[in-house]
């Protein structure tokens, strides 16, 4: 069973995780049925009303070479849910799941230190899947419940957690290529023209994942990148 602390409302599950680490458990789940100052990745605000599925793990991994990976072990836990559940969703490197170009779930990690060392990491996520209407979001966007798939979060979190700690430790072994051909299945842009954004610049053709999740994309004068973190624009 999956230790899960529940909250009506918080400013932000990872916040929260962020503020509490030294006295959560490793692996606790801590959820929120909304948050007032949902947060995502590149400092952007994540808008969480009621409907959608609004978590963080408190991970305290005894490895931590491996720790970045562990945004793309969620999305493809995500992933793998969404598509059982019966949505057609896919991966955007490295972490935002979208079902037909509209994003249905985005992930954001922040490592916590304690006296200038790793101590815990943060590992949150915003699913959407009750909400009626994602028009006010300010990117496309769809929830289950908008694909026709009513399913109770309960259950949506339940098999998340489930997919993603069976991965957990094998990635934490093994790395990346654990879950590498799992991870590529739902990729659909290899050999894609794509443009990246958020810190890297760069237009090119997708050539592969590496064995570390990075993304390998050779520009036009074809010269290879080997990208990081960033974003799919
Ligand atoms: C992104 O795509 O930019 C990442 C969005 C991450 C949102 C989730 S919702 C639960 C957790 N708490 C937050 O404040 N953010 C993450």
């Amino acid at each position: 069973m999956h230790n899960i602390v529940k909250f009506d409302e918080l400013n932000s599950t990872n916040t929260y995780v962020k503020n509490h680490a030294l006295t959560l458990q490793d692996k606790t789940v801590v959820t929120a049925i909304r948050q007032t100052n949902g947060r995502g990745r590149f400092d952007r605000k994540w808008d969480s009303m009621d409907g959608g599925l609004y978590f963080t793990l408190c991970l305290k991994p005894a490895k931590t070479v491996f720790l970045s990976n562990l945004t793309q072990v969620m999305s493809l836990a995500v992933c793998k849910t969404l598509n059982n559940f019966g949505a057609q969703a896919y991966i955007k490197w490295p972490n935002d799941v979208h079902v037909n170009k509209q994003k249905i779930c985005g992930i954001l990690s922040e490592a916590i230190l304690n006296d200038g060392e790793f101590y815990a990491l943060a590992l949150g996520a915003g699913v959407n899947v009750g909400q009626k209407d994602l028009t006010k979001v300010g990117q496309p966007a769809v929830s289950l419940k908008m694909l026709g798939i009513n399913i109770s979060k309960e259950d949506v979190l339940d098999s998340i957690l489930s997919v993603f700690f069976e991965l957990y430790n094998k990635v934490l072994t093994c790395g990346f290529t654990a879950v590498r051909e799992d991870y590529i299945k739902l990729f659909p842009f290899m050999g894609s023209a794509v443009a990246l954004g958020a810190g890297y610049d760069v237009k090119g053709i997708i050539k592969d994942i590496n064995s570390q999740g990075q993304l390998v994309l050779e520009d036009e004068n074809k010269k290879e990148h080997i990208v990081l973190s960033g974003e799919i624009l």
